[in-house]
């Protein structure tokens, strides 16, 4: 049976029953006894890298594909993708087995950072991970990317919150208000909740963050809620045994089928209770579905903030949704098919795919060139000039390293205004796999020494890029995608209802100028 194998080197893995102990009234494993294995496995994982102890930090981006139900079998394996300096992310799959048929299905996903904490204090430098095989390599890269998110998250979430005051965009007269969902928790930590120095452990913490949101979301579907994703579980200072947790959860927002519940922990020991002195240990957001009894989805009522707050915290809930799609566009290498086909010639395909307040655009052209040169080609964004009729100017202010550049770029006005600038970073991957494609990622970055002017509509590309196949020696396959916001909505919704062929062109634009070096390449190696 593969889900009980030994460990890989490097890797920790945990088995284990589903109990009726672990489940839910349903009789599925509930998704705080998840956390706390999923914690645990990481920890070890973590530990067993840093020879030290560590502490969780971080863990985010975490994705509940499957139930498991008591009976089956569930297998944690965790594994350190990178190490930096003082930590490490771990990266964290869980398997669950049914015992008769012995079919295997993904439960979840999920990424957590550990920071290596030496008994009696004092910072230890962490040793690089062993790459091993393709996939540790991909890891590797990928933890980078994803380490930068994390860390950047802060700021762009501000950003969004920022431009959502502008945009002032409620609309709920009718939603429900959701002073009913607000639930409020308290919990002594007690030895059996923390490690052997006392520290609670954070899946703990994360269990009872879980168990408060779901009864908060429950007082808005009046039915069973499913946790679904949480961006993240960020632990903002330790915990210890002897803490008094209080745990207050609200719905901040819902989405068609999902609902974000927010949650706050702050802690306080005997001293800071009667202070009321809390200290903030966690905020997390986590979205729920709703099912009936017959396990279907239900459509959940749009929400009407009441409070300063709420409405804050409403338009936060927004901005999350939308930092989540951008990750998930930056971070896949397989990115969804879209949804629409909306033109096709013969060697141009373009596909737009809308959710929520975002549109995407796909486009893909057949090119007769080869893969790895049609990449150089279009990751060096000063040549885009030539094909690009939305370039007006493109230089590198700052090459991060070989494959990442970032570069500013002017661009006409959009709607007869001002000139349009850009800051942005171009990362260029190749890939591991003949399979796999060629990879040129770009998205808006701030950089101090470039700040917005006058003369310029500082604008934002949320996420973009190439895709490029190799199809044969000679020729390829480039997808070109672009994800935009309702602010750019109208100008693309009268593109893709009226007869403008802008999209087309410059598709037909940047096919000419790869098949145009391609030649020129040829003539000069034939000569
Ligand atoms: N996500 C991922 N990594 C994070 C992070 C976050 N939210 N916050 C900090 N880090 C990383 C930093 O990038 C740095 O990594 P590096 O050394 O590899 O570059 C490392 O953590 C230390 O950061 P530093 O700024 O020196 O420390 P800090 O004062 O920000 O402390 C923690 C970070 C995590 C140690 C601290 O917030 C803490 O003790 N949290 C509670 C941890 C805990 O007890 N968890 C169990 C449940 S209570
Ligand atoms: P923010 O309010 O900016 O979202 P917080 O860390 O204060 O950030 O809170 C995180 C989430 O926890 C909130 O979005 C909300 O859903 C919930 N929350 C915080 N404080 C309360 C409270 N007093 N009552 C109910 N829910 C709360």
């Amino acid at each position: 049976m593969e889900a009980c194998g030994a460990a890989e080197r490097g890797d920790v893995r945990m088995c284990q029953t589903v109990f009726p102990a672990h489940a839910d009234h349903r009789g599925e494993l509930s998704a705080g006894q998840l956390l706390k294995w999923m914690d645990a496995t990481a920890c070890l994982a973590a530990e067993k890298h840093a020879g030290v102890s560590c502490v969780t930090a971080s863990m985010d981006d975490i994705q509940f594909e499957e139930a498991a139900r008591v009976g089956q079998i569930i297998t944690i394996k965790a594994k350190v993708n990178r190490a930096f300096k003082t930590s490490m992310e771990v990266g964290i799959k869980v398997m669950v087995q049914d015992v008769l048929t012995n079919v295997e299905k993904i439960v979840s996903v999920a990424y957590a950072t550990y920071v290596a904490k030496p008994v009696g204090g004092g910072k230890i430098e962490l040793e690089p991970v062993k790459l091993l095989s393709t996939e540790d390599h991909l890891e590797h890269c990928l933890a980078i990317e994803r380490r930068r998110i994390r860390l950047g998250y802060e700021q762009v979430f501000q950003n969004l919150m920022q431009e959502s005051n502008k945009e002032d965009t409620f609309e709920e007269e009718h939603g429900v208000s959701t002073d009913l969902t607000h639930v409020q928790s308290i919990e002594l930590v007690q030895p059996p909740h923390a490690n052997h120095h006392g520290n609670t452990f954070g899946g703990q913490i994360m269990a009872w963050m879980e168990t408060v949101a779901s009864i908060s979301a429950s007082c808005l579907c009046h039915s069973y809620p499913v946790l679904k994703s949480v961006n993240m579980f960020k632990f903002w200072g330790p915990s210890v045994v002897g803490d008094r947790l209080v745990f207050n959860a609200i719905v901040n927002n819902t989405f068609q089928n999902s609902v974000e519940v927010g949650v706050r922990v702050e802690a306080y020991n005997c001293e800071e209770w009667i202070k009321n002195q809390p200290r903030h240990i966690n905020s997390a957001f986590l979205i729920f579905n709703a099912v009936n009894d017959s396990g279907e989805l239900l459509t959940l009522p749009r929400i009407k903030p009441t409070t300063q707050d709420g409405m804050r915290r409403y338009l936060g809930a927004i901005a999350r949704r939308r930092i989540q799609l951008i990750r998930k566009c930056i971070l896949s290498a397989k990115v969804d098919k879209p949804s629409d086909l909306w033109e096709k010639s013969n060697q141009i395909k373009i596909w737009t795919h809308e959710e929520g307040a975002m549109l995407s655009l796909k486009v893909e052209m057949q090119v007769k060139i080869p893969s790895h040169l049609a990449f150089s080609l279009l990751s060096d964004f000063t040549l885009r000039l030539q094909w690009d009729k939305h370039f007006l100017t493109c230089k590198v202010l700052q090459a991060v390293n070989e494959d990442d550049k970032i570069y500013y770029v002017t661009s006409p006005p959009m709607t007869g205004h001002k000139p349009r600038d850009f800051v942005v970073l171009v990362s260029q991957r190749q890939p591991f796999k003949p399979s796999e494609p060629y990879i040129v990622a770009v998205k808006s970055v701030t950089l101090t020494s470039m700040p917005p002017s006058s003369d310029y509509q500082r604008s934002e590309i949320l996420c973009a890029g190439f895709q490029i196949y190799s199809d044969s020696d000679s020729s390829c396959t480039v997808c070109y995608f672009n994800q935009v916001t309702s602010g750019v909505m109208p100008y693309f919704a009268a593109n893709l209802t009226g007869s403008s062929k802008s999209i087309e062109d410059t598709a037909l634009e940047c096919m000419k100028f790869l098949e145009m070096n391609n030649s020129k390449l040829k003539l000069k190696t034939d000569f």
